[in-house]
């Protein structure tokens, strides 16, 4: 079943349908303020932290799951008729009002015709203003003039996730709001600087900032008292729940439209309020930060863009993939209807991995998270699990020194330095991968002189920090000579401490190999022979220890019991253990080619391949908590998303085409538009995982965006499907792609420079490049860089 579709042409998903089974999200903001929305404007506002600066409020995990939001109703003054223009909350018959949903980059217009008044909610958050702008159009599209109101309603939300969830004791009776000269303005009496304002383009009829006055007691968002009434009551209040409702009368003629802009913002009436309010009075500033904003996604897109025979790769790499990947980045994995708060920071492996997604589309923030990542790093070698960066950046607080009574004490330095009991194995290992893609897409090899400081104590340049990741992972090996697992590696629920994990040893050994390119551009003699036979030490342990004879094992128990074999009952066989052992060229090609074999054979399901199989269900505490989990969730045995596309890398190294787009097209969130009855989720978005074969939902996908499935499956349908890898030589082109596809075409802007790249495959194979031409001259190797601001053509003849 469908209930929306792609419009590719306005980079926009249209839910034409909106009872979707679970709310399907976007993400507005760009850089502090953020605001996870739903499909019928549900959601909630945040500015940098979901914990310890929420806006608006969320009741998470409720029924409905996405209330409250940040709705307008529209009231028939004649009538008494009222509804929303989102079909929630209100929710009339959607037979008798026709509803749609645009979701965009870092937008969502709501749309509703309902007997004859046709409105649009344009939902944005300008690029350089802290404020949310809803742009709101009223038509009467009948012969009749029509008298209407139009309430806008939000909740607000105090301001740290525990005192929004708890000791309402004391929270209930901290905040206080207020209504001067158009503005409502919010305030948390315990924090005498911050201040959340809600106001408009128009003055207003009436208003309330008391929550229960507006709503009416014994009601909800669907028939809020107020509107019912056809007035607020012009409510404020020190203490108590507060809400942001701006009541206007609007007189339409036939055919009249009627603009109106609602704003809500961070900071006090006289600091922001004014001023913004007056500017964004003028519908002339709001239609230029909506372009502004267009224009902002345009240019990160342009970097790459792509033609192929496939639709729904066009769609997804070109908008949606690129898109979750660079949310991901901005937002961290935070804040959504899932993470809710409470959690934040960085997780030192999730945001080492979706950097590398995106170093092409936004150079800054990547690199301002790498460097926050390297303040995390330690002495030893590990990087923190997850921690808040601001911890680190003192000089970024400017908080009076107050005591407060219910905030949770900012956290020091030392209370969340962890030792070694904490530490995930592969954690900082992703890093060096990230910055040296970053180093490459940038051609910035200065970078690694740059001094960071250790989170224990001292300081090194970029590169000594990643020489100490490598020798970490290089210590810490157990009896096998295979990488301990210690909390976990990548796989939060492999918890084997002293017991070995084949996947960090493939990724040391990746890693050490992706270092290497940077030592020799750096010309580090010493340390290309030191990390050469590092490599090829790891390599050997890894062939000696890890084959299983038809596909490699995941690990060892600290007692020394291997994980993943045949010989065992359930967990024979780990999807990871064998896309890292081709992916990072360490498996010899007659064992790559069986052990993805066996991957195809066991773990492959139309909806994707799973993680492990069969899925456990004895508890063993000496493999972790994955046993504990049920069956077919999560990482015990799931379709767990992120894993997915190193299958696909493994599949073009290999040179199979055809594999990598079977797999690429069985988790496709595009390919499962017409099956949402068992998806679900939204299928713009890559989800956290699916159920697994072994669950009775088998094929329901659940925790959309936060997954670093999209930056992962960025890079493999970029650069390895398509095959466009920028090297410290120049652009590599060697393509992996299904043997019907006749030809594609990327745009490249790389270093200044642009690259038409066409690429033909005449004879139908599925890898391996015959010629290369770079503006009509032959090529034998990689497109050397091209001078800043020229447009160079570059066609490939694949056979
Ligand atoms: C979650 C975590 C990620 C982990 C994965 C597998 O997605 O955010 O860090 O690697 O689960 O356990």
């Amino acid at each position: 079943m469908r209930y929306g579709y792609f419009d590719d042409k306005n980079r926009e998903y249209v839910i034409d349908r909106p009872d979707v089974p679970v709310s399907w999200t976007n993400y507005l903001g760009v850089k502090d303020l953020c605001t996870v929305i739903s499909h019928n404007a549900g959601g909630y506002s945040f500015y940098k932290s979901t914990e310890h600066h929420r806006v608006t409020r969320f009741r998470q995990n409720g029924i409905p799951l996405d209330r409250p939001g940040h709705y307008v109703y529209l009231r028939d003054d004649e009538t008494g008729e009222y509804w929303s223009i989102s079909w929630q909350p209100v929710g009339k018959d959607f037979n008798k009002a026709k509803y749609f949903c645009r979701h965009g980059l870092s937008y969502s217009k709501f749309q509703c015709n309902y007997k004859g008044i046709e409105a649009e909610q344009l939902l944005f958050i300008p690029i350089d203003d802290d404020v949310e702008l809803w742009d709101v159009k009223v038509n009467n599209k009948t012969r009749k003039k029509r008298k209407i109101s139009v309430f806008s309603y939000l909740e607000f939300s105090f301001h740290h996730v525990e005192i929004d969830n708890q000791n309402l004791q004391m929270s209930l009776y901290a905040s206080g709001s207020n209504y001067k000269d158009g503005i409502i303005e919010y305030d948390f009496f315990y924090e005498p600087w911050t201040y959340h304002f809600f106001s408009s383009s128009f003055n207003p009829n009436s208003y309330d900032c008391v929550r229960d006055t507006f709503i009416g007691s014994y009601r909800t968002e669907t028939n809020p008292a107020a509107v019912e009434k056809g007035k607020c009551s012009n409510s404020s209040e020190l203490g108590g729940n507060h809400c942001g409702s701006l009541h206007k009368k609007i007189s339409l003629k036939p055919g009249e439209e009627i603009r109106l802009i609602f704003m809500l913002g961070v900071g006090s009436r006289e600091e922001k309020g004014y001023s913004l309010k007056k500017k964004y009075s003028d519908l002339k500033n709001v239609d230029n930060a909506f372009e502004e904003l267009k224009k902002y996604w345009q240019n990160k897109l342009s970097v790459l863009q792509v033609k192929t025979p496939h639709p729904g790769f066009n769609s997804m790499i070109n908008i949606w993939t690129l898109y979750q990947a660079e949310t991901c980045v901005v937002w961290s994995r935070f804040g959504s209807f899932i993470e809710v708060g409470g959690r934040v920071g960085l997780g030192y492996r999730d945001t080492s991995q979706d950097i590398m997604g995106v170093v092409h589309a936004n150079p800054e923030k990547t690199k301002q998270r790498i460097i926050q990542l390297l303040k995390g790093h330690t002495t030893m070698g590990y990087g923190l699990h997850l921690f808040d960066p601001d911890v680190f950046e003192p000089e970024e607080h400017k908080l009076p020194n107050v005591k407060l009574p219910t905030v949770v004490p900012r956290k020091k330095p030392e209370d969340i330095i962890h030792g070694m009991e904490d530490v995930c194995s592969d954690d900082a290992l992703w890093l060096v991968a990230s910055i040296c893609e970053w180093v490459t897409e940038n051609g910035n090899l200065e970078f690694f002189s740059q001094v960071v400081p250790y989170v224990d104590g001292g300081e090194g340049t970029v590169y000594e920090h990643l020489t100490k990741i490598l020798d970490f992972s290089a210590k810490y090996v157990g009896q096998n000579g295979i990488c301990q697992g210690l909390r976990a590696d990548w796989n939060d629920c492999l918890n084997l401490g002293g017991g070995e994990s084949a996947m960090v040893s493939f990724m040391h050994y990746w890693a050490v190999n992706i270092f290497l390119e940077s030592a020799k551009q750096l010309g580090c003699s010493d340390d290309i022979k030191k990390y050469t036979s590092m490599a090829e030490k790891v390599k050997e342990a890894c062939e000696r220890e890890l084959w299983d004879g038809d596909w490699y094992i995941r690990g060892f128990t600290k007692k020394g019991i291997k994980i993943g074999t045949k010989e065992s009952d359930e967990g024979k066989i780990f999807l990871n253990a064998q896309s890292w052992a081709v992916y990072s060229g360490a498996a010899s090609e007659e064992r790559a080619v069986k052990c993805m074999n066996a991957v195809d054979k066991y773990l492959y399901s139309k909806y994707g391949l799973h993680l492990v199989l069969p899925a456990y269900s004895k508890t063993d505490d000496d493999i972790g908590y994955i046993t504990r989990v049920y069956k077919g969730i999560k990482e015990n045995g799931a379709i767990f998303s992120h894993p997915n596309p190193w299958a696909v890398i493994a599949e073009c190294k290999l040179g199979h085409g055809n594999r990598a787009m079977k797999y690429y097209d069985a988790i496709l969130p595009y390919n499962q538009n017409k099956i949402i009855e068992i998806r679900q989720a939204e299928p713009y978005s890559y989800c956290q995982f699916i159920m697994g074969k072994d669950h009775a939902a088998h094929g329901r996908a659940r925790h959309p965006w936060l997954t670093g499935t999209a930056s992962w499956f960025y890079t493999a349908a970029t650069k390895y499907m398509l095959g466009i890898q920028p090297t410290y030589k120049g652009l590599k082109i060697n393509p992996c792609i299904p043997s019907d596809w006749k030809k594609f075409e990327v745009i490249r802007k790389w270093r200044g420079a642009i690259y038409k790249i066409k690429v033909k495959n005449p004879s139908g194979v599925e890898k391996g490049v015959k010629s290369i031409t770079l503006n009509n001259e032959i090529i034998t190797d990689v497109i050397p860089i091209q001078k800043a601001r020229s447009e160079n053509e570059v066609e490939v003849i694949m056979g």
